[in-house]
């Protein structure tokens, strides 16, 4: 019989007479001794005995965790769907309407010889290779193929449910690949994930903090993992600190810090130790602008120094000051790949034009229709893409239109048409983005997360989520 259940019966026993009783000890002696242990008296007391293997349970959490860490279940999969490392290639059609740079780069990445992919001379930090992952049905990333240099920042990005967070959990051995693979630094994900993650830096999207430390301890024990010499670290420690604005935190309890802290903590957590390759996914979501601005110098400092990354963000601001090359991501696949400046002039529409109009006597603005209608004749193809509080944002296409013919048409008529002031922008990387995500397909969980019922409400009817 079990001790504690016979224990419990005692006590039960024991219970009501205790406080009377002026020697404890003897007391309880004397309740052993005289108790009528029945078993209908411990069946009433819903005491179970526990199962045998929760006397080991210390021994199977190790297994598990030794199971986990050493990555066998990952390893017992690529042995059985081994061969998936080259088969199970992207349909002809997907591969007939891909962007040239997009198909280039799959071309060159194609072309690598398996020795190049794992050598430690390949001018490529990152190389993945017709990398493929499949949720049940559903496909998260279609076969994506690009090489990331040394020195480089890399963005990936792409609406909600694109891929970009799949990708990275097959870099950082998280999930499963389905086929094909990726190298860091020479290493396969597939067969040397320890090294691959030993290389790397990675900021989550969803921050991965222990809230029972402070950020500074979160920190130190990072140190210590990623071997930063015991001397250094409170140096090293303490600059991550200073740089990423956590000074007034550094001492608190990480579950009591705010979103963005949590964010700045993460990222430095990615750049612990100087790793050679980082990867940050959505660094500054919720970073305050001053922070997000710091953080852009200290990432800028840190790819200065010859370190590589990929970040993924849903701020195209940040895209354009971070980033040397960028992949915008739809269902999975790259829809187009270059650098901003390259991506603004291939898919960009031409200027942005926003006049402003007058004040009329009244006070009332100027009418916009003379003006709407001076655009439409000199500028063919222009749209109107906005219209609001006396602000007129025109979509100029670019066939030909020079910027000094729209600087001196937009002078001669000043005067005339009550223009109070103008601008004109290149197309942003924000509209590039957009021209490309209209094409996202919601994937089948998120639309039946979208609304339970059919006749839930008109939104969902109007919005199309229902035909
Ligand atoms: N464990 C999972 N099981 C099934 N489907 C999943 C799983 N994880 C992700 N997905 C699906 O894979 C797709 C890609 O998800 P992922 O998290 O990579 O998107 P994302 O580009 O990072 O989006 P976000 O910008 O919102 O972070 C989504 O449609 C998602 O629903
Ligand atoms: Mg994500």
């Amino acid at each position: 019989m079990c001790h504690d259940v016979v224990f419990k019966a005692l006590l039960s026993d024991f219970s009501a007479d205790s406080k009377s009783e002026p020697n404890l000890v003897a007391s309880t002696f004397e309740h052993i001794k005289n108790a009528k242990i029945n078993l209908n008296t411990i069946d009433n007391l819903h005491v179970q005995c526990p199962p045998p293997w929760e006397e080991h349970q210390g021994a199977v959490y190790i297994c598990i965790v030794m199971l986990v860490e050493y990555h066998v279940y990952q390893q017992l999969w690529y042995l059985i769907e081994g061969s998936a490392e080259v088969s199970d290639f992207p349909k002809e059609e997907a591969m007939s309407t891909e962007d040239s740079d997009v198909a280039a780069e799959k071309q060159r990445i194609n072309a690598y010889r398996t020795s190049m992919l794992t050598s430690k001379d390949c001018t490529d930090s990152l190389l993945l290779v017709n990398l493929y992952k499949r949720y049940g049905s559903y496909i998260a990333v279609d076969h994506i193929c690009v090489g990331v240099p040394d020195q480089e920042c890399f963005g990936l990005l792409g609406q909600n449910g694109a891929g970009k967070t799949t990708t990275f959990k097959m870099l950082t051995g998280d999930v499963v690949v389905t086929s094909g693979n990726a190298y860091l630094k020479g290493y396969s994900v597939r067969t040397n994930i320890k090294q691959v993650q030993a290389n790397m830096g990675y900021c989550p999207q969803f921050d991965a903090i222990i809230g029972q430390m402070t950020g500074r301890e979160t920190l130190v024990m990072y140190a210590r993992l990623r071997g930063v010499p015991e001397e250094n670290i409170d140096y090293v420690v303490n600059s991550l600190i200073d740089i990423l604005l956590l000074n007034p935190h550094a001492d608190k309890l990480s579950e009591q810090y705010s979103g963005g802290n949590k964010r700045k903590l993460s990222t430095a957590m990615a750049l612990v130790g100087d790793p050679p390759f980082i990867m940050l996914d959505e660094p500054s979501a919720g970073m305050d602008p001053k922070a997000r601005r710091q953080m852009w110098n200290v990432l800028s400092q840190v790819r200065a120094s010859g370190r590589t990354m990929v970040l993924t963000t849903h701020s195209m601001e940040e895209c354009d000051a971070l980033c040397t090359r960028i992949a915008i991501m739809v269902n999975g696949r790259f829809k187009c790949l270059g650098s901003p400046q390259h991506l603004k002039n291939k898919f960009g529409q031409g200027y942005t034009l926003i006049i402003q109009l007058g004040t009329l006597d009244d006070g009332s603005t100027a009418p916009n229709q003379p003006v709407i209608d001076f655009i439409a004749e000199n500028f063919p193809g222009a749209t109107v893409f906005d219209d609001h509080q006396g602000y007129i944002h025109f979509q100029v296409p670019d066939s030909g239109v020079t910027l000094a013919h729209v600087f001196t048409l937009m002078e001669s008529i000043k005067e005339n048409l009550n223009v109070q002031d103008y601008s004109v922008h290149q197309t942003t990387l924000e509209q590039v983005f957009l021209s490309f995500t209209r094409a996202q397909v919601q994937s089948k969980e998120d639309k039946s997360k979208s609304c339970m019922t059919k006749t839930c409400c008109c939104i969902c009817i109007k919005a199309g989520l229902y035909k």
